[in-house]
């Protein structure tokens, strides 16, 4: 896959290449992701890139010809174009799944008061990280690239994220290594026993009462298998 971003701030991304998984998967071809200096593309002397809203107000807002001839640039008919902006879809797990598949995914950053309206027309699809507003479209491009990046093969370990928690419809099971006890808290021992039927139901119920504790809402959409049925049953008369 090839991650081209779109950027005002192309420093930003500086850490996120060059640390860790991603700086792993970059090594390994897993991905390979390019930063844009929208800028460049200003035909201003002074590479001004944006203008004052038409109408009044405050701030400034993105030029249109400026993102355009970065999008023409970077882009061929394959691309899959994502606009990073708070009025976009929510972005969850299964986007990041859709997402993974693209061959070529090109990131658009804005920054300042916004985008002109015109630049929504060279876009493919337009995404929100959350219900919060950010300074910019770059720590929201960043964490899109992160969650797509470590679904690509050979990324991270392949059995990793088949147990994720949002993959599954669950949160993840909790997780302990040595040492077996710190400060009177133990590792529960159904972990230390090596008989794998039982971790693996140990895991399937524990996933099952942090959804129902933490984060019911997801259990709405979840398919119950009847070993499911009956551990949640288990769970909810443990809790109450
Ligand atoms: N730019 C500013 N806030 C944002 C958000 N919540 N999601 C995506 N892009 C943004």
């Amino acid at each position: 896959m090839k991650i081209t971003i779109l950027t005002l701030f192309p420093q930003m991304f500086k850490g996120f290449v060059e640390e860790s998984i991603i700086k792993r998967a970059i090594e390994k071809e897993v991905v390979e992701v390019k930063v844009v200096d929208i800028r460049d593309y200003s035909l201003n002397k002074h590479r001004h890139v944006d203008d004052t809203p038409c109408g009044g107000g405050a701030g400034m807002v993105l030029q249109v010809d400026v993102c355009h001839r970065a999008i023409k640039d970077n882009t061929n008919l394959n691309s899959h174009i994502v606009m990073m902006t708070p009025q976009g879809i929510k972005y969850d797990q299964k986007v990041a799944q859709r997402l993974a598949k693209e061959e070529d995914l090109v990131l658009l950053c804005g920054h300042y008061e916004g985008f002109d309206e015109r630049i929504r027309d060279y876009v493919t699809e337009e995404i929100s990280i959350g219900d919060y507003v950010l300074t910019g479209g770059e720590i929201p491009a960043m964490a899109l690239a992160d969650s797509v990046i470590r679904l690509l093969d050979h990324a991270i370990k392949e059995e990793s994220h088949l147990d994720d928690s949002f993959s599954t419809g669950l949160l993840e099971y909790p997780q302990y290594t040595r040492p077996i006890e710190y400060e009177n808290k133990k590792v529960p021992e159904v972990l230390l026993n090596g008989n794998h039927k039982e971790i693996k139901l140990f895991r399937k119920k524990e996933a099952l009462r942090r959804t129902y504790l933490k984060r019911p809402d997801l259990l709405k959409d979840y398919n119950f298998s009847s070993e499911d049925k009956k551990l949640l049953d288990e769970i909810i008369k443990e809790e109450k």
